[in-house]
Formats: C-alpha cells, structure tokens, sequence
C-alpha cells in the first residue's frame, strides 16, 4: 500500500514537471529550463552603444542563442551608392537651389547608439565625402560629389540624433520639428536631405515650410514611403528586406525547436528548403562568429518601386504541418515606424504558417522596463525573441530566464 501511495506521488510530481517545461499542446518534449530554450534577439544587436562592439556575452547565452537582422554596414553603402546615383543624373544649376556652387544636406541620424544608425551615417559620409572617422551628428568634413557630369563641394549642413521630447529614439516628430526650423535657419542652402529611417524622412515632409522639389531620401521601405516614392514626394529608399528577417526570426526560433543543430539551425528553411519545403527566398546570410542571420539591402527609387509595393509576401514560406509552438516576443517601442508598420505585420503573416503562436509584448522605446514589465510567464512559452530598448540591456532579459 506504501509503495502504491508512493509511485502515485512520484508519476504526479513528474508530469507536473513536464508540464511546467512546455505547453500541453505544444511540441516541447520534455522539461526544459528558460535558460536553455531558444532565443533570438532581431532589429537591435546586442551591442555597445558607444562603440558598437557586439556584445559576445549576451550572444553566448546558451548554444540556441543567435541575432537576426540584416547587412548594416552593406546598408550604410547601398543607401550611399543611391544617393551618389541620384546625383550623377541631377542637374546642377536645378539642384544647387542659391547657385553656390556647394550642394549642402542635412542628416537625421536617428539613434546614436544604434548599429543601424551608425552604419547608415558611415555609408552616406563615405559616399559624399563628408566622413571624418565618426558617426556622431556634427562630425563631417567638406566632401564632393559629380553633380551631372561636374565635380562640386558637398557640405553637411547639419545633423541631428532625433530624439523625441519623451526620450525615444528615431522620432518622426522630432525630424518634423527639425526640418522646420533647418528651413528656417538655412533656407536654400538645403539642396537634399537625408533620414537614416523612412518614419524620419516622412517627419521631414510634414513640415509645413519643406521645400518643394527637394530630394529626400529615407530607408526601410515601410509601405507609406513606397508609396511616396510613387506620387514623386520621396527620391529613395532602402529595402532591408522586412520579409526575410521576419521570417528567418521565426525560422529559426522553428529549427531549433524542431531539434535541429550546428549548421542547420541556420540554413534549413534559410538557403535550402526545410523538411516542409519551406525556403525564404531572399539571400540572408550567416556570420558565424556574431551568431547573426543577416539579410541583404536594396535601393529603391522611381525606377523600381512598384516591385516594393505592399502585400508582397514571400512565396517560398507556405503552410507547415509541424506541431505548435508559443513564443513570446518583444517589440522595444510600439510607436516604432519601421517596427509597427512592416515588421509586425509581417511576423503576423508569417507566424501561423510555421505554426508558431506568438504573443507580441511592446514597449514605449524609452524604458527597458516597459518591455521586461511585459516579459512575463516565461515558463509558459517554448521560445523568446527579443528586441530591446538599448543595445546593451541584454542582460536584463537574460536574468529573467536564469530562474
Ligand atoms: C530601422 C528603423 C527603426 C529601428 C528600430 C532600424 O533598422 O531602419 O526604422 O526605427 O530599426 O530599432
């Protein structure tokens, strides 16, 4: 009888056990630690703010550890190469609006601490010539651009980080308030401006004083600056391909919970087809020694908009019959322009066709714990995937998930 009461106190506390591991109707097999599951940081690299030095502490957490984003540094240089292209088929004496011979631009930087931000200042700089060694707003030589056949000086008038009255980053009223008052202040001397984010660029050309015809560039591709590329009210863009990241977010959040290890983690479903069929069919690319999913940047401008147009979906991601998975993700601000209205929408394609049930927490882009607050019930989810509000608070995740 002792022994019978016994075995029944043990099979109880097991399957309590393996219940508190995964969902009942998830594919979890077994008991897993937080600390072991998968996770996936995407959008803002574990990194130095100051620096931008990968932060390999947080990126080693456990062996399912990995960044998703996209080619930053080859970014910086697409969006520069399309401003240089502008430039060689503009007209100088329409262009250069006082005549001065100098063609002067003005810079929203978005987030100083941002490797996004940084790489995208570098490769314009880089492209016109203004670069003297920092990302930081102010800091450019006098550089030079051929303007339609001639060689002319190129000056950055000013730039600006862009930070909101609250504190968040990227700010589209914040470029909205600054190109008003760079109106202002600098009148026809302004001959082109330049947002290392659409939200900003379309902040530019809501102020009330922005001169008309011209050129601005942006970068993300987000539906509402495509579209302005359209009515002629944007020069260009950079497409990051939202689609492939999201999808390699989850793709790899999907591998890992199927099982997979070593290098098919980062391959199946990525640059070959999984054992559904599925395949993303954009190029993205693995840098072993950051654990990062990279996907690759393409300029957009009049001549090729339409191929961005909205409700292009990747093809190649259909139906899976997997078993279901939740997964808890965070979003660092839910006023993120580039964040709500791309890369959200497209998880939400996404998620159900690998079976991934995902519950989205946002934060308000100023406090880390605006999102950790929301980051909760973690023993009820089989994955995470993470998006900070700074660079360097992965940590405060990973505490979370030690326990
Ligand atoms: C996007 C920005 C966005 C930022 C958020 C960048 O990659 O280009 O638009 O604000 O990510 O982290």
């Amino acid at each position: 009888m002792k022994k019978f009461t016994l075995a029944i106190f043990v099979m109880v506390v097991l399957s309590s056990v393996v219940f508190a591991g995964g969902t009942a109707e998830s594919g979890a097999a077994a008991v897993v630690a937080n600390k072991d599951k998968p996770l996936v940081f995407f959008n803002r690299q574990p990194s130095d703010p100051v620096t931008g030095e990968i932060d390999m502490q947080v990126m080693n957490w456990n062996d399912k550890t990995y960044y998703v984003g996209f080619d930053a540094a080859g970014g910086g240089a697409v969006q520069g190469q399309l401003i240089v292209d502008y430039l060689a088929s503009a007209d100088p004496a329409k262009l250069d609006r006082n005549g001065d011979g100098v063609i002067g631009y003005v810079l929203c930087i978005g987030d100083v601490g941002h490797n996004d931000s940084k790489a995208r200042t570098q490769g314009i700089r880089q492209a016109l010539g203004t670069w003297n060694g920092s990302t930081d707003p102010g800091q450019a030589v006098e550089g030079s651009a051929v303007v339609g056949g001639k060689t002319m000086k190129v000056v950055e008038l000013d730039s600006r980080a862009m930070t909101g009255t609250d504190g968040t980053t990227w700010n589209a009223n914040a470029a909205t308030d600054a190109m008003s008052n760079w109106v202002t202040r600098l009148g026809d001397q302004i001959d082109m401006v330049i947002s290392n984010n659409d939200g900003m660029a379309m902040g530019c050309l809501q102020a009330s004083n922005y001169p008309a015809g011209v050129p601005i560039f942006g970068y993300d591709a987000n539906a509402d600056a495509i579209e302005a590329i359209g009515q002629g009210k944007l020069t260009g863009t950079v497409s990051q391909n939202v689609d492939a990241q999201a999808t390699a977010t989850l793709q790899v959040l999907r591998n890992l919970l199927d099982g997979l290890t070593g290098n098919e983690v980062v391959t199946a479903g990525i640059t070959k087809a999984d054992q559904y069929g599925n395949k993303i069919s954009a190029p993205v690319n693995y840098v072993a020694e950051t654990k990062a999913l990279l996907a690759e940047n393409s300029g957009v401008n009049s001549s090729n908009w339409t191929q961005y147009t909205e409700g292009t979906r990747d093809a190649g991601i259909k139906q899976i019959s997997g078993p279901s998975f939740k997964v808890i993700l965070t979003i660092y601000n839910s006023g993120d322009n580039f964040l709500s209205s791309s890369y959200i929408p497209a998880l939400q394609y996404y998620a159900p066709l690998l079976n991934i049930d995902l519950t989205i927490v946002q934060g308000d882009g100023q406090n880390e714990s605006s999102c950790l607050d929301r980051f909760t019930n973690l023993n009820n989810f089989d994955a995470y995937a993470i998006n900070m509000v700074r660079t360097n608070s992965g940590m405060d995740y990973l505490d979370r998930l030690s326990y």
